[in-house]
């Protein structure tokens, strides 16, 4: 049951522009099983990744909206292009306005600060889409964060069609993903880490793993967001007291319920009931 007298206590809400998210909720919900969550897909309107920043901005702060209305007190933008082109501006400008007092948290930090244990050569690949590459928020958070680090960036624009178009497993997509692959490894050969920056882009791991050389660790955030997300709830006591916790989790997409559910129950190994909202 969400709580809608204040202060706001409910769900965790977690939000993609489409499936992607998936691959974080379902390590989120691994490592912390107690709490509820609400999933948001807005499949309709992706991908994200070609749109422009403003686009972005405004679909993401609507999604927010929609996930506080349902009394999530703490929202996770588990898309890499949301939290590239958005989470900054609603932190900063609409959270205040909005309830200064919920919380609206990213995925490329707490993936940028897992990096130090990872990279040997310091030479880390980043696969995204067009806008988060282009945004450049990897490259400005490693620079933030590391001296000495060197970053890649390869924009990758048709996986994530792929993967909403269920295409992920066709052969079609073998040639995408050696087309993208192949071009980010020729801009530095001493590339030993590549973040998989794309929520969507695990979906498509064995394919690329296949094509990455053994040398090369590849990244997925699941556990990375799971972990930082842990102790980010261990650290904010308040805000864990807030977070309800019966073990359950919902599913929202603003496209059709079915297609979603069956990507979805493929993905997670399990049943999902989905509802179609509009907002
Ligand atoms: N899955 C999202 C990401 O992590 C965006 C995909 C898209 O809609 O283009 O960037």
């Amino acid at each position: 049951m969400i709580n809608t007298a204040l202060p706001y206590s409910g769900p965790i809400g977690v939000f993609d522009s489409g499936y992607g998210g998936l691959t974080i909720l379902k390590n989120i919900r691994e490592r912390l099983p107690q709490y509820d969550y609400i999933y948001l897909g807005d499949n309709a309107r992706a991908p994200y990744g070609t749109r422009s920043f403003d686009v972005v901005y405004r679909f993401t702060l609507e999604a927010v909206k929609y996930l506080f209305a349902q009394g999530c007190p703490l929202v996770i933008l588990a898309c890499n292009t949301a939290s590239a082109k958005a989470l900054r501006s609603i932190q900063q400008k609409d959270l205040p306005g909005i309830d200064a007092t919920r919380r609206v948290l990213g995925v490329i930090r707490p993936t940028v600060e897992a990096l130090s244990g990872l990279t040997e050569s310091g030479v880390i690949g980043v696969l995204g889409t067009q806008g988060t590459v282009k945004s450049r928020s990897y490259d400005m958070e490693v620079a933030k964060l590391y001296t000495g680090y060197t970053t890649v960036s390869q924009a990758c624009p048709m996986w994530v069609s792929l993967v909403e178009n269920h295409e992920a497993d066709a052969p079609g997509a073998d040639y995408f993903v050696d087309k993208y692959v192949g071009e980010l490894l020729a801009q530095n050969k001493d590339i030993d880490t590549v973040l998989l920056a794309c929520t969507h882009f695990p979906i498509l791991y064995d394919k690329i793993r296949e094509r990455m050389p053994e040398n090369i660790k590849v990244v997925c955030q699941g556990d990375i967001v799971a972990g930082s997300l842990a102790d980010y709830l261990a650290r904010h006591p308040e805000m864990d007291g807030r977070c309800t916790k019966g073990a359950s989790c919902r599913f929202l997409t603003t496209e059709n319920p079915e297609s979603f559910s069956s990507l979805a129950r493929i993905f997670l190994n399990e049943h999902v009931d989905v509802s179609h909202v509009d907002f």
